[in-house]
């Protein structure tokens, strides 16, 4: 059985949507979620999903990888997803779990992307530089904010009508159809699964 983690920082429902795809999988299955805020409501869906869920301040990120590694690896976790996680993964963490960790990203990459560039912050300015299309970004990550190798990109279209509201309410629909496979697919070739 391959473990893998979901880092998040705020609502949850990519983690959820996950949760969900993953229920009674043969070999793959969400085993911990981790947030580094302490009241984001994805600690709640654990809870309600009966997913063990950790609190890691985001200074451990920062000042005390080994403890997160730790963490990770008293639950046997051999792969993480980010699924709305706002804080860079240290570089300890990212040697260790090397091609094994895949963020998404609510616009096509490597546009609206980087440090600062999230929530509805993209939306906004996908709209405001006159896009007529966005979309969804899965990549793995590295040591720099969404610059990790694109593992797979679909889009949505933006009109003129859009605001950063109904923008985000499209992409997340991609998230929810599409994250699960994508995770599930490069979990089963990263471990040479059937
Ligand atoms: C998603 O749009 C994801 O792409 C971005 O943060 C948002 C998280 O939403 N990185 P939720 O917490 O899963 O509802």
């Amino acid at each position: 059985m391959i473990r893998f983690a979901i880092f998040a920082s705020g609502s949850g429902s990519n983690a959820e949507n996950i949760i969900c795809y993953f229920d009674n999988h043969k070999n793959i299955k969400p085993a911990l979620v981790i947030s580094n805020k302490p009241n984001a409501y994805v600690s709640k869906r654990a809870e309600m999903m009966n997913i063990p869920y950790l609190y890691i301040p985001s200074s451990d990120f920062k000042n005390n990888p080994s403890n997160v590694l730790e963490q990770l690896e008293s639950y046997n976790i051999r792969f993480i997803v980010l699924a709305g996680f706002l804080v860079l993964i240290p570089a300890e963490l990212i040697s260790h779990y090397r091609n094994k960790i895949i963020n998404i990203h609510p616009a096509l990459l490597p546009a609206y992307g980087g440090k600062g560039m999230y929530g509805d912050r993209v939306h906004k300015a996908v709209i405001d530089a006159g896009e007529t299309q966005s979309g969804i970004s899965i990549h793995y990550v590295n040591e720099v904010y969404d610059a990790g190798k694109l593992i797979f990109q679909t889009t949505c279209p933006v009109s003129k009508h859009d605001t950063p509201e109904t923008l985000a309410e499209k992409v997340h629909e991609l998230e929810y159809i599409h994250y699960p496979a994508v995770i599930e697919q490069t979990i089963r070739e990263t471990f040479n699964l059937q």
